[in-house]
């Protein structure tokens, strides 16, 4: 095997593998064991191609996973070293955190909040965040979350899709030295949203805000709350929550997770992925805004009882050695971190880790998109200085929990740069082609799951047909992902971006869809077409075209205008990097964008078969657009 990189912790498990193999659902059946249970399933799986539903009949709660379990061995192991970008310090045991939780609980109960209930968290990186998501997890109620950089459009789509009772949040949020208004963000996205009944609001920047008739103040009313509420026994297949995400459409999905299911695979996967220890201190530098701050923030490390970091701001302010300062001052074991945040790191050269003592350092993982290999050797040598594995995880907010990757809590196998090595056991998956059948190893093709795993999304909140035709569609029995992968003679996976109209911008997920959606939505504007192009930090940045209303000219004000509409409408997450006006789009005389094209004129690579194009004049356009830049 062509791989140098042989780093593992001397585990050398062979029976967990060969035990999934034999019997893939008995294999999850004795994952799930690890978890407390109030009562125990009496089904397995009940596949219902394609709703699975794990665990049937058994009954958990995945806040009493997350806290009671550990408070009654260790109540006071530190959960959480907060740090917030100032400098500001809070340490949480997980006693400190159970009580919190049971107080912010018997709150939403106070307020009305019953078992499947929706509450919409927008919350800053700060404790409170994850106080939130298992406050609800305790009651039953289903949480969900919103990227605090999302536009008050964006929240507004999202609560009246999910139609939250209740939202919680902050004054405002701390990035970059600015604060961001997440309370005004709030109001003006709820206005007249007769159904969200209550707002508390968290002072934490302590920004002046206006207070409304619907507004609890998170202090005043959740701290004069009883601190203990019992777990509710729930349904191993009760939603936990709903986490919106961008596909191929204008509107974002809201991918709904389960309990029983859901907690078991993100268990195991953390397990196998992080080795983890009573002694470790891990940092996961993702947002709870996102799939992996739930998974890997959340439940994960809490339900084994970790200690981690937690920190709001940015990771390179107000120095770009702040991470490396962390991981010194808390003697941080684990990072999980983004390939867009690596290659931001690594761009400010090698001085900066050098000069922090980073040997606390044992394991080091990376999510979210592809890692480029000579960004993973950075990795490997100027942060683990060649000791440390380096874990390159493939999921998606689908799929829960991770689906690929190496798993040094297990076994020892040769890392390769740029790939995310192999399955984790008790997942089944293949690389096909446009029909369905297995390409050959080294062959770039579609990657698909073959069976039902415990992680699987339930559904899509509200929409099971759409949740049938967005992954069930294309193929028969299996799991269509979205990705292009290759799978080596090894069998190894390398994963190589989205095969849809999927956008992935410093590691957030975007849709060209949404994106036009958003252009389209301006008063000027009479059509858009968006792509992607590799960008060298952020991995892909936004290209968009714009034809403007018969009578509208083009200037720069209205380009900034545009830019801007977009920022106001998705966030600041979405904003283009190049807009150009042009007269027509390139489509198929069916009339379908041929997005393909614009990526490749914007690359400058050869444009391919263009018999289907409806006017060629508009390829021209295009071109001369991009040489303008030039
Ligand atoms: C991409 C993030 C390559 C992929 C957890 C997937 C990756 C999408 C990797 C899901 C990786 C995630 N290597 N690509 N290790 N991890 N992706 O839902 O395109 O935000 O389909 O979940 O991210 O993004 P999502």
């Amino acid at each position: 095997m062509d791989s140098d990189y042989t780093v593992g912790l001397g585990n050398n498990d062979i029976k967990t593998r060969a035990a999934a193999n034999q019997d893939s659902i008995k294999f999850w059946e004795s994952q799930a064991d690890n978890l407390y249970w109030f009562k125990k399933w009496h089904t397995a799986l009940e596949w219902n191609a394609p709703f699975a539903r794990w665990f049937v009949g058994g009954k958990t709660n995945a806040s009493y996973n997350a806290l009671d379990v550990t408070v009654q061995k260790n109540p006071d192991k530190k959960a959480i070293i907060w740090e917030g970008e100032e400098g500001q310090r809070r340490v949480l045991t997980y006693k400190d955190l159970l009580i919190q939780v049971s107080k912010l609980a018997n709150a939403l109960k106070r307020l009305g909040v019953e078992k499947g209930d929706r509450v919409t968290v927008y919350l800053p990186m700060v404790p409170e965040l994850v106080i939130s998501l298992l406050a609800c997890a305790r009651i039953g109620a289903i949480h969900t979350v919103i990227f605090s950089g999302f536009s008050a459009k964006s929240i507004r789509d999202r609560v009246d899709d999910s139609k939250s009772k209740v939202i919680l949040t902050a004054d405002g949020g701390r990035r970059r030295g600015n604060i961001v208004q997440l309370k005004n963000v709030v109001d003006e996205a709820i206005q007249g949203l007769d159904f969200v009944e209550h707002v508390i609001v968290l002072e934490h920047t302590c920004t002046p805000v206006t207070f409304t008739a619907k507004d609890k103040k998170w202090k005043e009313f959740v701290d004069s709350m009883e601190s203990s509420c019992d777990a509710e026994m729930l349904d191993s297949t009760h939603p936990l929550y709903i986490l919106y995400t961008s596909g191929t459409t204008g509107k974002p999905k809201g991918v709904l997770h389960g309990t029983g299911g859901y907690l078991t695979h993100v268990f195991a996967t953390f397990k196998w992925i992080f080795d983890i220890q009573n002694s470790d201190v891990y940092f996961c530098t993702a947002d709870i805004g996102w799939v992996t701050g739930h998974s890997y923030v959340v439940y994960g490390p809490l339900m084994h009882g970790a200690t981690q970091v937690m920190y709001e701001g940015s990771l390179d302010y107000p120095t770009p050695a702040r991470i490396w300062e962390m991981i010194s001052r808390y003697g941080v074991t684990i990072l999980y971190t983004t390939p867009t945040a690596l290659r931001m790191f690594m761009k400010y050269g090698d001085d900066l880790p050098n000069s922090n003592n980073l040997s606390s350092l044992r394991l080091l993982g990376t999510v979210g998109e592809p890692i480029n290999p000579q960004v993973w050797k950075w990795y490997f040598k100027i942060i683990g200085k060649d000791k440390c594995p380096i874990i390159d995880t493939w999921w998606q907010t689908e799929t829960g929990g991770a689906m690929i990757s190496p798993l040094p809590g297990l076994e020892t196998i040769p890392l390769k740069p740029g790939s995310a090595a192999r399955p984790v056991p008790g997942v089944y998956l293949s690389v096909v082609d446009e029909n369905g059948n297995k390409v050959p190893p080294d062959s770039k093709g579609y990657l698909v799951i073959e069976k039902p795993w415990p992680g699987m999304l339930l559904t899509l909140w509200g929409d099971d047909e759409k949740y049938k035709t967005v992954y069930w569609s294309k193929y028969k029995n299996m799991y269509y992902a979205g990705d292009y992968a290759i799978k080596d003679k090894d069998r190894y996976i390398w994963m190589l971006g989205r095969a849809d109209d999927v956008l992935k911008v410093a590691g957030h997920r975007l849709g060209t869809a949404e994106l036009e959606s958003s252009l389209v939505s301006h008063k000027a504007v009479a059509e858009a077409a968006v792509c992607g192009i590799p960008h060298e930090v952020k991995g892909e940045s936004i290209i968009t075209f714009v034809v403007l209303k018969d009578g509208v000219s083009s200037n720069l004000q209205l380009k900034e205008d545009l830019v801007l509409h977009v920022r106001k409408t998705i966030g600041p997450i979405a904003t283009p990097d190049q807009l150009h006006f042009v007269t027509k789009l390139p489509k198929t005389r069916s009339g379908k964008i041929m997005r393909r094209l614009l990526k490749a004129i914007a690359q400058d690579e050869k444009i391919g078969d263009v018999s289907t194009l409806e006017d060629e004049a508009s390829v021209d356009e295009v071109k001369a657009a991009f040489a303008e830049l030039k």
